[in-house]
């Protein structure tokens, strides 16, 4: 694979790290399987495939580019995919663990819906706002639930909540006549997902958090709501809640800022409940989902154990649902329905609501208690590291303040050990903006069993020692 002019040839991106550690040895990349290193670091080099015959359009040209963080991922999936010996561990996944019960009820609901409805479901096209009967069951359960009132009207289905952002950004946002509308991250770091959703260049931008430290090791962000009300070419607010990567969510003031701040300015704000209530519930939220006409609500049952399946539903007001499920019509014609009839099922018989509550949620809040005791205790001292005060997530978001340490060095140095996880840059637009931090957080995937975990924070712990002891030395040298 050719490095691009921003390579160093050490896998190390000359623009945004000064090498402060000792070098890393040479790497060795296999011709057939380029990100398959041997023993050395991963090239985080976005040479895009060159293709004179191509020709792609200026959109083409945005879309067809690989993001960092998808580099990221082949690296790990070539890596994993080709090595035997059982010894790596992956702490980058954002697939939901695998727990039994939760398999076992999408497993039920599936053979049901196979066995009564599969000519309904699979041998016809359907709706592009989604099948009547489960557009139903949605607006039975939010109404009985939090006393909406919705209707079919209010609600369009598809492909998760991915393309359902994809959809809103591309309707609400880009260039108009006098200048370009732009997809706001009210609070960063947000989810990796959302930096590439739109067709066009600089259409994302994100807002600095504010930082407060917690005691010794903990930390939080907090909403800069003056930053965002200063943004002038706002053309939609997106935001996780809660967050991907921290597990932070809204606070009932927050986000009644957000939405008058929406309200008047006549933008939608686009809030994604993929980790949140009602389900999955992974982390419980501060408040609960909002009725509002500027809200457009995003819900997911991919963290509560089908993301295979490709199902996420909107909730909002008729015009923004009309649009979207136009845009869903133009491009996929309409989600996958056996998946929607099985959704049906679990929304009725109320098995979503209770595994989410009593299985997934507690799930989570333990293993995120079992990773926070495990860092407490076994990360070096010496370091200035914090953990961001969560309450169950999918994830540990650490923050090592120190000049000594770079996120993107570091999944190079633990990838030597044998182990990978996310840095954390790939979480923030605004990396400009939001300077060094950026570069000092990582993301540890809380799905791995609780041995797999340990295993792998003790590689995170023995990495960041190395530093650690190499920062304490540093420090003597005249
Ligand atoms: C915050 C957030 N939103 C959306 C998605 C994707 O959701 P879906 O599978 O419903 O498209 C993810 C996946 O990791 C996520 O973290």
């Amino acid at each position: 694979m050719q490095c691009g002019s921003e390579c160093n040839g050490e896998g190390v991106d000359n623009r945004t790290t000064g090498l402060r550690l000792p070098r890393l040895a040479q790497h060795t990349i296999s011709a057939s399987a380029p990100w398959a290193f041997s023993g050395g670091p991963a090239c985080h080099c976005s040479a895009p495939q060159k293709d004179a015959d191509l020709r792609l359009s200026l959109s083409g040209t945005k879309m067809a580019k690989v993001s960092g963080l998808r580099r990221i991922m082949k690296d790990v999936a070539l890596t994993m995919a080709g090595s035997h010996d059982g010894q790596w561990i992956d702490l980058t996944i954002g697939n939901p663990a695998p727990i039994p019960e939760v398999s076992k009820m999408w497993q039920a609901v599936m053979a049901d819906a196979l066995a009564k409805d599969f000519d309904v479901a699979s041998c016809r096209y359907g709706q592009s706002r989604g099948h009547d009967s489960l557009l139903s069951a949605i607006a039975r359960y939010f109404n009985n639930k939090y006393d909406w009132h919705l209707t079919n009207d209010n609600i369009v289905v598809a492909a998760g909540c991915q393309m359902l952002s994809f959809a809103a950004a591309t309707l609400f946002t880009g260039p108009l006549a006098n200048g370009m509308r732009r997809i706001v991250l009210p609070i960063e770091p947000d989810y990796t997902g959302y930096h590439n959703l739109s067709l066009h260049d600089d259409c994302i931008t994100g807002i600095s958090p504010r930082l407060r430290t917690r005691g010794d090791r903990h930390f939080d962000y907090e909403l800069d709501i003056k930053a965002l009300e200063g943004e002038r070419a706002i053309g939609m607010l997106m935001l996780s809640n809660p967050a991907n990567p921290t597990g932070r969510s809204l606070t009932r003031e927050e986000l009644e800022c957000i939405v008058r701040l929406a309200e008047s300015r006549g933008f939608p704000v686009l809030i994604d409940h993929a980790y949140g209530l009602p389900f999955p519930q992974v982390t419980t939220p501060q408040t609960s989902p909002i009725w509002h006409p500027n809200v457009i609500n995003c819900f997911s049952v991919s963290k509560a154990g089908i993301p295979g399946e490709r199902i996420g539903f909107a909730v909002g007001r008729p015009a923004y649902i009309d649009a979207i499920a136009s845009f869903v019509s133009n491009s996929i014609l309409h989600a996958p329905q056996l998946a929607q009839m099985a959704l049906k099922r679990a929304l009725d018989g109320g098995e979503l609501d209770r595994l989410s509550k009593m299985i997934i949620n507690p799930y989570y809040l333990k293993k995120q208690q079992f990773a926070e005791n495990l860092l407490l205790k076994t990360l070096p001292q010496s370091l200035p590291w914090r953990i961001h005060s969560g309450r169950g997530g999918m994830f540990c978001w650490l923050w090592i303040d120190h000049p000594q340490f770079d996120d993107e060095e570091f999944y190079d140095r633990l990838r030597q050990r044998k182990a990978f996880i996310m840095p954390g840059r790939h979480f923030f637009v605004n990396r400009l903006h939001v300077g060094e931090h950026c570069k000092r957080c990582l993301r540890i995937s809380l799905s791995a069993d609780e041995k797999i975990l340990s295993a792998g924070i003790a590689r995170i712990a023995k990495t960041l020692e190395e530093i650690a002891t190499w920062a304490r030395s540093e420090r003597t040298v005249p």
